[in-house]
């Protein structure tokens, strides 16, 4: 006897989406001139038309941010600032509900993870970085370090709240200002928060968010008036805001793509492994930079995972991301699945083989279903390059050598994990890979005070913890970055 899951809708009547938005800057919404539609990825529905920013809005809130800092925001005492930064989390909780249905209407995430996940750490980010407003003279970053002025961030599409929080929240901390450009498929999120900021009576200016494309970016990139830049998304656009800034002032955090290595080896608990291995390449569907993309198994026990894991995935539920019961939601924008549609064929042709469940997916919206290739080697265009999707590649090894090695092997240097019981191989290959996160018998786990961010092509400096905070200080030079 089978049971199946009755579905279980999250009512969407707590969010109210406006036919049309404009920029939030100076403490208030203003008109843009040209919109574009935002979509519900899962139903392709339009659901409002955000604005196109242009030379003149970025110009504007840049203004706004520069006079906000100059005026008020520099005038602060880390304890003021600190308060607005416990209201602004406390409100963030109160209407956390809205926030989660809001981002999965517009992201396609599954409302189990902006509900458990994405919203409650954004909460935390707020917080956290709260406390550390009065506390900068004694982190460690040298006596009385200041802030640069005002910060242009620009976030992807994958994380938008929680790429919001990770940037705005040490911005405000440590006294800066910010002009914050959403992504083009997600900006709707953002632009509640400003209503958040308004909420808390943030002084105007403080927060600015010019919605656009990467064009809008590109302009915030280039402003004279920005003084330092974080960025997330895409190591190619990570490369051109390098070269933009090269021979400038500017500082600036880059937080890139990755290759993840999950390695197993042959004494790691079976059923736990396999959990970890779904949650690290499955989870937000695979949109992660620091999912555990590539499985790196031991080959004495490579088939007995396989087969577990093809038997887990073969209960991954897929669809409705508002129904709680929705484990994969998504992919979030069509020229996203176009991009996995052609790595995942470069695959086939590559010559390793591709697996997934049956799945049942809707006609309409954009879907992917949950996929691994076996047979994978090390030139494999699927073994080097970021998917971004809920596409598994797997390897495997003979000695633990070869499997750090293997590892090793790509331009990224994000994330890893490693699963073994044995705590000294643990500790052991921990100190071997080339990777700024690494998880031991877990994967993609997030805390506001663990410093996050790669190596190589992975990025510049860290984001979250202490380190995080010395990337938006002047003598807090300990991250690494520009
Ligand atoms: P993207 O890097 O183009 O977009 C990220 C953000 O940068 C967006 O807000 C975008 O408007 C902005 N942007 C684009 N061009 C810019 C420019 N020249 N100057 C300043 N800002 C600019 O990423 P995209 O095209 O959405 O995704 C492409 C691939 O990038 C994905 O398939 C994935 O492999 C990777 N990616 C990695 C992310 C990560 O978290 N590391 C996040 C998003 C994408
Ligand atoms: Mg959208």
């Amino acid at each position: 006897m089978t049971f199946e899951y009755a579905p279980a809708l999250e009512s969407r009547a707590i969010v109210s989406i406006q036919p049309k938005y404009g920029h939030f800057i100076g403490g208030k919404f203003v008109p843009g001139k040209k919109h574009f539609p935002t979509i519900n990825p899962a139903t392709e529905e339009i659901l409002s038309h955000v604005a196109l920013g242009a030379a003149v809005d970025i110009d504007k809130a840049v203004l706004a941010a520069n006079k906000a800092y100059t005026k008020v925001w520099s005038k602060l005492s880390g304890k003021e600032r600190g308060k607005y930064l416990y209201r602004i989390a406390r409100i963030l909780q109160e209407r956390a509900r809205e926030f989660a249905v809001l981002e999965t209407l517009d992201n396609g995430k599954p409302i189990r993870e902006t509900r458990d996940i994405d919203i409650p750490l954004v909460a935390a980010h707020f917080f956290y970085h709260a406390g550390w407003a009065d506390k900068l003279d004694y982190a460690g970053l040298g006596h009385s370090p200041k802030p640069y002025g005002v910060a242009g961030q620009i976030i992807p599409w994958n994380f938008p709240m929680l790429m919001l929080a990770w940037k705005v929240a040490p911005a405000l901390a440590t006294g800066n200002t910010v002009v914050l450009k959403p992504a083009e498929t997600t900006s709707l999120t953002a632009l509640l928060f400003a209503e958040v900021c308004q909420q808390a009576e943030l002084p105007e200016g403080v927060v600015n968010i010019v919605t656009g494309d990467g064009s809008t970016g590109a302009t915030l990139v280039n402003h004279p008036g920005i003084n330092k830049i974080a960025f997330t998304g895409s190591t190619e656009v990570g490369k051109k805001i390098a070269r933009a800034i090269a021979a400038t002032e500017k500082k600036a955090t880059l937080e890139l793509g990755g290759k993840g290595a999950n390695i197993v080896f042959d004494d790691a608990p079976v059923d736990e492994t396999v959990e970890g291995i779904v949650s690290g390449i499955f989870f937000n569907q695979g949109h992660v930079c620091c999912a555990g993309s590539r499985l790196i198994l031991q080959e004495s026990i490579a088939d007995e995972i396989i087969e577990k894991l093809k038997a887990r995935m073969a209960k991954i539920r897929v669809g409705d991301p508002l129904d709680k019961n929705t484990d994969l939601g998504a992919i979030n924008s069509r020229e996203q699945l176009s991009k996995i549609q052609e790595l995942a064929k470069v695959g086939d042709s590559e010559g390793a083989e591709r697996w997934s469940p049956q799945c049942n997916l809707s006609e309409k919206g954009y879907w992917f279903a949950p996929t691994i290739f076996t047979g994978v080697t090390q030139a494999h265009r699927i073994a080097q390059e970021e998917i971004f999707g809920p596409v598994l590649s797997i390897l495997t090894f003979r000695t633990p050598q070869e499997a750090i090695e293997k590892a090793n092997n790509t331009p990224f240097g994000l994330s890893a994990g490693v699963w073994s019981e044995k705590g000294s191989r643990v500790l052991w290959a921990t100190q071997q890979l080339r990777a700024g996160v690494i998880w031991a018998n877990t994967f993609n786990k997030f805390d506001p005070t663990s410093p996050f961010g790669g190596y190589k092509e992975s990025g510049w400096g860290r984001e979250g913890g202490k380190h995080g905070l010395a990337a938006y200080l002047k003598n807090g030079k300990e991250t690494g970055g520009k």
